[in-house]
């Protein structure tokens, strides 16, 4: 396989970060490609792609907010981000499935992670699914309990990484 190089989005990058969005979750999870959009043009910071041969294969996306409680649906549609809050909440995370198990993700993963060390963030916290949770874990991530969040009628588990 050819290089993979870890970068922020581009404006560029919409169609295909759509596609990966969509390919990694169902319908009635999947962000609209207006979300998608909203979050390129709102933060692009911490928002990451991972491209091979001139393709986008996988996604990184995120906010930063003060709060605690990242159950509302709110924050994905960046109402609420505040650049400057201790936390960053990533939102997706999400690998083309032929190009999953190659370590991508985790290269995604520890780009963002570096760039929330950089920003001198305190948290970062994500929800998931349980079959998810161990998965998260070997991320360093902790359990941190049953969300509130019905996202899509599924049951989600919030996950936290404690940067300080
Ligand atoms: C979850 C997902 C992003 C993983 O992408 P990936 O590029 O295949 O992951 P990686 O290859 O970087 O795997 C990282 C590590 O996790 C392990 N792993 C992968 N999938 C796992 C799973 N379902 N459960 C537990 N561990 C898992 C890998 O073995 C690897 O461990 P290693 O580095 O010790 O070998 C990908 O499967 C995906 O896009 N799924 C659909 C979207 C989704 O559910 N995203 C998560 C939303 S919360």
């Amino acid at each position: 396989m050819n290089e993979i190089i870890i970068r922020n989005v581009l404006p560029k990058d919409l169609e295909e970060c759509f596609r990966v969005e969509t390919s990694g979750f169902p319908p009635e999870e999947a962000a609209a490609r207006e979300t998608i959009q909203l979050r390129i043009d709102t933060f692009p910071e911490g928002f990451f792609v991972a491209e091979t041969d001139e393709r986008v294969v996988g996604m990184l996306n995120s906010g930063s907010t003060d709060k605690d409680d990242i159950s509302d649906e709110e924050l994905k549609q960046l109402i609420g981000h505040d650049p400057h809050g201790k936390n960053m909440v990533v939102f997706a995370l999400a690998v083309l499935p032929e190009f999953q198990k190659r370590g991508i993700a985790r290269r995604l993963m520890s780009r963002f992670l570096e760039e929330a060390r950089r920003r001198k963030k305190e948290n970062v916290l994500l929800l998931c699914k349980r079959h998810l949770i161990a998965y998260y874990e070997g991320m360093g991530f902790t359990h941190a309990g049953l969300s509130r969040s019905t996202h899509g009628g599924a049951e989600w588990h919030e996950m936290r990484l404690t940067l300080r």
